[in-house]
């Protein structure tokens, strides 16, 4: 497996191209299957997880072709309806497909995700949503088997914001009879933007953007092209990069509004951010990060996936940091491999308190799962010496060619074949 070794120390200067966002081209692969015909998506990343669900697509039976940052994809005759075990626990956003399934196949059999690396990710709310809407499911050797003849629009209230079972209700109320009255929905701008993805596929969708949605529902949907919002997550990753390595970036093509949370957070902890329309400029100059108080919420507060990012600042900042993880429990692997780095970490329940050192030294440290990936990559482009990184290939389901991206403004990491 691929490892990336790191000598840290060398501070970064110029642009950093921001790619389409992982978390908004997932839903829309998936929403190909609710009409059938071409569809063309521009800015997409060139990513694992964007490379697994266009897989999953070619086994139902559509066609998808990729090129440079865009997919061609015809649904015409995407006809089958298992999204089998070995591919859906590789990726659980591979769910997705269970509603559109439903909608226009009547059945799906879409197998549970299983559980990743902090901890079981149940998909109780994606089942409680299809059934409000009158499919029947049930369990069947680790498969959710969902049937209906036809979906009729429902209330529903999330008892707690999901990201996945809004996007997966939204693609099944689209095309039931009747209205459906959806509460408490997540408001993420990835679920925004598929929202209006399906409007403009012919969907009847009021309150787009808001957690309170009406879905009025329409006999049939037509295909349309769609262009990626840039990554919000790969926005906060790298601003975090400047506050690990020092110096003065600009982030391109981004989305500023879109990473509010995570700039205000750079902020507090001592980096100049400047945004523009859709790029921020990022300074970090030789004063000493400060320490910070965040807790994850749901958007538009401060996102999970950037908690073990900004936690490599933290180890870094002068005085005590607090990180709180509301969203997942146990969301920590990347403490102890931080910890390996020299960082000064204990666990207070759902509270990281990150005691912040004024130097790291590299040691060679293995991820667990994307977001712990990166974070252990930016604690090497500070920690003294050169540190290796191992089992990257979680970074490669979210991450575009992060050793190109950083390399070009003057970070020394380069991507090695790798022991087991
Ligand atoms: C999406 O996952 C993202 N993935 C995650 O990003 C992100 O961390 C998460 O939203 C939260 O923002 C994609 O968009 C592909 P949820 P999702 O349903 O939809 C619980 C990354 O690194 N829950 O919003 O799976 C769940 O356990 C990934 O890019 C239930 O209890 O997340 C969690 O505690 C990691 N039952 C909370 O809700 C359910 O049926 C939020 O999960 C569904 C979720």
């Amino acid at each position: 497996m691929d490892k990336l070794v790191i000598q840290g120390g060398y501070p970064l200067e110029g642009d950093i191209r921001i790619s389409g966002s992982k978390n908004a081209t997932l839903p829309l692969l998936a929403a190909t299957l609710l009409a059938p015909g071409s569809y063309r998506f521009t800015n997409v990343p060139s990513l694992r997880d964007v490379r697994t669900m266009s897989h999953l697509l070619r086994i139902l039976g559509a066609q998808v072709t990729a090129t440079d940052h865009e997919l061609l994809m015809d649904t015409t005759h995407a006809r089958y309806n298992e999204a089998p075990y070995e591919l859906v626990k590789t990726m659980r956003a591979s769910f997705y497909v269970l509603g559109p399934l439903v909608a226009r196949l009547k059945e799906a059999r879409v197998s549970l995700p299983g559980g990743c690396a902090w901890g079981p990710r149940p998909v109780d709310l994606h089942i409680k949503g299809m059934e409000a809407l009158g499919a029947k499911v049930d369990l069947d050797e680790g498969y959710v088997v969902a049937k209906a003849d036809k979906l009729k629009g429902a209330a529903f209230e999330f008892p707690i914001s999901s990201v996945g079972a809004t996007g997966n209700l939204l693609m099944a109320a689209v095309l039931a009879s009747g209205t459906s009255v959806l509460k408490n929905c997540a408001v993420e701008p990835e679920i925004t933007h598929l929202a209006k993805f399906l409007t403009r596929m012919g969907a009847d969708i009021e309150g787009i953007g808001t957690r309170d949605m009406v879905v009025r529902g329409v006999s049939e949907l037509h295909p349309v092209d769609a262009e990626m919002i840039p990554d919000r997550i790969e926005t906060g990753t790298y601003l975090c990069a400047v506050g690990m390595a020092g110096g003065s970036v600009r982030i391109t093509h981004c989305e500023p509004r879109h990473a509010v949370a995570s700039i205000e957070a750079a902020r507090r902890m001592g980096l100049e951010v400047a945004a523009g329309s859709d790029f921020l400029k990022v300074e970090k100059g030789k004063a000493r990060l400060q320490s910070v108080a965040v807790t994850t919420e749901p958007y538009p507060g401060f996102p999970t996936d950037l908690q073990a990012p900004f936690m490599a600042m933290a180890a870094l900042a002068d005085g005590t940091s607090r990180i709180t993880e509301t969203i997942y429990r146990d969301r920590f692997t990347h403490v102890a491999e931080l910890m390996r780095l020299g960082a000064r970490i204990s666990m207070d329940g759902e509270t990281a308190v990150i005691e912040g050192r004024p130097e790291l030294k590299a040691a060679p440290v293995m991820s667990t799962d994307l977001r712990a990936s990166v974070c252990l990559v930016l604690a090497g482009l500070a920690a003294q010496g050169t540190t290796e990184v191992k089992r990257i290939y979680h970074l490669d389901r979210g991450y575009e060619k992060i050793e190109e991206k950083l390399s070009k403004v003057g970070a020394r990491i380069t991507r090695e074949e790798g022991e087991l």
